[in-house]
């Protein structure tokens, strides 16, 4: 079949990739893609926002499936645009993506639903929210409405803070219109964590739970990124938490969007704060999470594109997923300065040495080919994801490949995966 993977950044490279090791796929083509997703097929410059221009693609060129990556093209109705050509695509619709472009849907579905997830309240004016905050105080969670590029989450430590937030987003509209309304939620202490599950809209399947790491420095401090690493499967959820997760989080939201008339089909991502009331919803994602996804689909045992289009025709495997029994872990290496300024059109060199390394991926976030050379374009430039017996060989090897790629000012945390190997030595061990 013809597939045509939607999106620009390491998620959707890292799904170019899972695609084109099907022998069901014979034509890979992206919009807009990458130089890293340009090796395994044809790129197409058509922005993912661009609902019409991708339907009218894949209708020109006999795509079969449409694979959409980002939380924008879902929120621009891609999924809808594609379907109504009598296309397949993977993905939910708009309306049933707005449990991640809508905060405010998704906390009310959420609470609707008895769902644990942090208190709250809604707020579209900022004297209101102020009043709020003022009574509840701090540490406290202000979330802009709408998408805002993973940056709309201000975590706030002290009450003057989140009157600074709240004038950021609600005022001065930092996020545009997607401050227009705000949720002010309790702040939750614990562990994070994703779980990523497919959908036909009415069952459910997990993939292996991963962990992020946000924060752009070491220990988790710094201001948030859109993630500087991951690692799966996470020891932060266990077999039985899991479960638990599945019964008391994911399969009720299922329900709950085909109770409104949405039903979600797809990709739902769960993130999580795992606290010592058990696993709460930090929030909900429409799509694959990214880096999360560089580290989920090398250990995928299924054929990713048969997976993926049997979803998209409403239809879930009938046996559980099987995964490696192996563990990944993702570098990010970025721009030096991001998520502040920092500078494009450096040249990246060592990316050869890397194709030598057995089970090691560099996944193209933000590269671009200038005058024939690789260089940087954007903030996060390259996922670098490596595969071994455990998390610690995992670690290691992302780094070796790491520690060969070079470029001016180039910027990687170093601890990644560091959280899971101080909870596995916290697990007693049997035998
Ligand atoms: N890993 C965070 C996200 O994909 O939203």
């Amino acid at each position: 079949m013809n597939v045509l993977v939607v999106g620009k950044g390491g998620r959707e490279h890292a799904l170019a990739w899972a695609l084109r090791r099907s022998t069901l796929v014979e034509n890979l083509y992206a919009a807009p893609g990458n130089p890293g997703v340009a090796a395994l097929g044809a790129c197409v410059s058509i922005e993912p926002e661009d609902a019409d221009g991708i339907a009218g693609f894949a209708r020109d060129n006999g795509i079969d499936l449409v694979v959409v990556g980002p939380d924008g093209a879902l929120e621009a109705g891609v999924v809808d645009a594609v379907e109504s050509l009598g296309i397949r695509a993977f993905g939910p619709t708009r309306a049933a993506a707005e449990i991640e472009w809508s905060k405010v849907f998704s906390k009310q579905m959420m609470r609707e639903e008895g769902i644990p997830t942090a208190a709250f309240a809604v707020f579209s004016d900022v004297e209101g929210a102020r009043a709020y905050v003022n009574d509840v105080g701090a540490p406290i969670v202000v979330k802009a409405d709408g998408l805002a590029a993973g940056k709309g989450v201000l975590v706030c430590r002290t009450v003057e803070e989140a009157m600074r937030a709240l004038d950021e987003v609600m005022t001065a509209r930092l996020f545009g219109d997607a401050g227009e309304h705000v949720v002010v939620e309790a702040y939750m202490e614990g562990e994070e964590a994703s779980v990523f599950a497919i959908t036909d809209g009415e069952s459910v399947m997990p993939m292996i739970p991963s962990q992020d790491h946000k924060p752009i420095h070491e220990g988790d401090t710094g201001p948030n990124t859109g993630g500087m690493g991951a690692y799966a499967p996470t020891p932060v959820i266990d077999e039985r938490a899991l479960r638990d997760v599945l019964e008391r989080i994911i399969e009720p939201a299922v329900r709950g969007m085909k109770k409104r008339g949405r039903p979600f089909r797809g990709l739902l991502y769960c993130g999580l704060m795992m606290t010592s009331d058990g696993p709460m919803v930090v929030e909900f994602n429409s799509r694959f999470g990214d880096p999360e996804t560089q580290v989920v689909l090398p250990l995928l045992e299924d054929d990713f594109a048969e997976l993926v289009y049997g979803i998209s025709e409403g239809r879930l495997p009938s046996e559980p997923l099987s995964w490696k029994r192996k563990a990944a872990t993702c570098v990010v290496v970025a721009s030096g300065g991001y998520p502040g300024s920092y500078e494009d059109g450096k040249k990246i060199h060592g990316l050869g040495a890397l194709e030598a390394m057995d089970d090691v991926f560099a996944f193209h976030a933000g590269t671009a080919m200038k005058d024939g050379r690789l260089v940087t374009r954007g903030g996060r430039v390259l996922g670098v994801t490596a595969l071994a017996d455990d998390l610690r060989g995992s670690i290691d090897r992302a780094y070796e490949a790491v520690g060969r790629i070079r470029f001016d000012n180039l910027y990687y945390r170093r601890d990644i995966g560091a959280k899971g190997l101080r909870r596995i030595a916290q697990i007693p061990q049997s035998g």
